[in-house]
């Protein structure tokens, strides 16, 4: 069984995971609206993964047979001042998913409950690599705030295809 303290903080971590959804959902909306369908498309594809980590999440404890509650979730933001507002937000939130998980990897190494700190790991990795997407295109829609068509084609040359299988990441509840 993994560590009480680890469960209870990976069930509210789970909200995070699928509040991020709903927040990137917005986003995408908001984009939509504006009729930028490539930055549109981004922050879709980024709510699809955000609910994977919290199926993943949702899975570890099943396996686990430890309690899992799916929670409900606050409103997103979901009006921005300008095309940049989202990005700054969604950057933000990256950071502090990154602390979360950070502090889940120190209550089950503290507890001793290896299994869960292994299974933390993957969310770091997973983490670095939001922040850093995240803050490049916080610099192209800064840049090119003025001229909304820049970034959109800047979507389209480095942002077109899906993040590909990645056969490291854990399963998520549900999926085939
Ligand atoms: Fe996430
Ligand atoms: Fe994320």
């Amino acid at each position: 069984m993994p560590a009480e303290t680890f469960v209870s903080r990976l069930n509210e971590q789970i909200a995070h995971e699928f509040a991020a959804h709903q927040q990137y959902v917005a986003c995408a909306v908001y984009y939509d609206a504006e009729t930028l369908p490539q930055l549109a498309r981004f922050f879709y594809r980024q709510a699809m993964e955000e609910r994977d980590h919290a199926m993943m999440m949702v899975q570890y404890l099943i396996d686990a047979d430890a309690d899992v509650t799916i929670p409900g979730v606050a409103a997103p933001q979901a009006s921005f001042s300008d095309v940049v507002a989202p990005v700054a937000l969604a950057l933000e939130q990256e950071k502090r998913v990154s602390d979360q998980i950070n502090e889940l990897t120190r209550i089950a190494r503290e507890a001793g409950d290896f299994t869960s700190e292994q299974f933390t790991q993957w969310f770091i990795k997973e983490q670095v690599e939001e922040v850093a997407t995240m803050s490049d295109l916080l610099r192209v829609v800064e840049r090119s705030k003025d001229d909304p068509m820049d970034i959109e084609n800047f979507m389209a040359r480095e942002h077109s295809g899906g993040a590909g299988e990645d056969p490291t990441a854990p399963h998520p509840a549900g999926a085939e």
